[in-house]
């Protein structure tokens, strides 16, 4: 498959709209793309916005995949405030998905973000993906959430060496991420209509992993499968699953067609 990556243009922004909504419809813990398309749509009309970082992968005459990049900040202790990138969403279309194309657009997305000169980048995502690119656990810097939370799935990357030496400190991402479900649903009646994706409850591996492990899984309250693409395999391990139970998990994981849980390397 032949895949261009470009600067998305006005004329793409529907079509680009349309494909966040159906890369990320029941992909999560919810039932629909739970406001990603409407993050897109406003985020190009604010200060924040990126647009020499916009980019869309065109593959067989169409966008298949789309990454939207903006400014974000980290707040250190003393309240000095640091400007970094983060991205998000980053789509591909369902039938292109694990061809590649989320992987070009990271790629070249990145090497144009260290060519323009910025300094890192921040970003809550799936924590078993975004390591392949060279992003670490934010925490690895003493970067947390607002409210001093750390979690492997805000992740951070330099982009030139030393890049966060001595910027530890709080992550703040635009207000634009912060969608009502009200403002989502107003903003989905202007799409074609489409049935709620049914979300996976995490009953349905109780028959296919063994107690203990399940258990473990609903005592951190994974109520849903799609859920556990919010933790890392090294978190899952921290949990106590086992590497045997991680296998089991991962079996499943597979046959439902999701991806795996990693291990990476404690230094990551
Ligand atoms: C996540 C997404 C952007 C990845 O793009 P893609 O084009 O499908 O991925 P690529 O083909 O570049 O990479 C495929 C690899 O990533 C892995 N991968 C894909 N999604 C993953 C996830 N959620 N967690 C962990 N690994 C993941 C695949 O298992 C595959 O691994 P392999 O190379 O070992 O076989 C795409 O699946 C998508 O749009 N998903 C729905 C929306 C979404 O979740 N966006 C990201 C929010 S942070």
């Amino acid at each position: 498959m032949k895949l261009t990556i470009r600067l998305e243009t006005p004329e793409n922004y529907r079509a680009v709209e349309e494909l966040t909504r159906e890369a990320f419809w029941g992909c999560m813990e919810h039932p629909t793309c739970d406001g990603e398309h409407l993050i897109v749509h406003r985020l190009r009309g604010l200060p924040a916005f990126v647009p020499e970082l916009d980019f869309v992968a065109e593959a067989e005459g169409k966008i298949v995949g789309h990454v939207i990049y903006s400014r974000a900040k980290i707040v250190a202790a003393d309240g000095r405030e640091e400007g970094v990138l983060t991205f998000g969403p980053l789509s591909v279309l369902p039938d292109y998905q694990k061809k590649g194309v989320g992987s070009a657009l990271m790629r070249h997305s990145i090497a144009r973000a260290r060519e323009l000169g910025y300094r890192a980048i921040l970003i809550y995502g799936h924590p078993d993906y975004y390591p392949r690119f060279g992003f670490q656990r934010a925490a690895r810097y003493g970067v947390t959430t607002p409210k001093g939370d750390s979690f492997d799935s805000l992740m951070a990357m330099e982009l030139y060496d030393g890049a966060l030496d001595g910027l530890s400190g709080k992550f703040y991402e635009d207000e634009v991420f912060q969608v009502s479900p009200k403002e989502i649903e107003e903003f989905d009646k202007t799409f074609p209509p489409k049935a709620p994706a049914r979300i996976l409850p995490l009953d349905v591996l109780s028959e296919k992993l063994s107690a203990p492990v399940f258990q473990v899984l609903a005592d951190h309250k994974i109520d849903c499968v799609p859920r556990l693409q919010r933790f890392s395999g090294a978190e899952l391990l921290s949990w106590g699953v086992g590497e045997k139970g991680l296998a089991e998990i991962n079996r499943c994981l597979e046959e439902l067609g999701f991806s795996k849980k990693l291990i990476l390397s404690p230094g990551i």
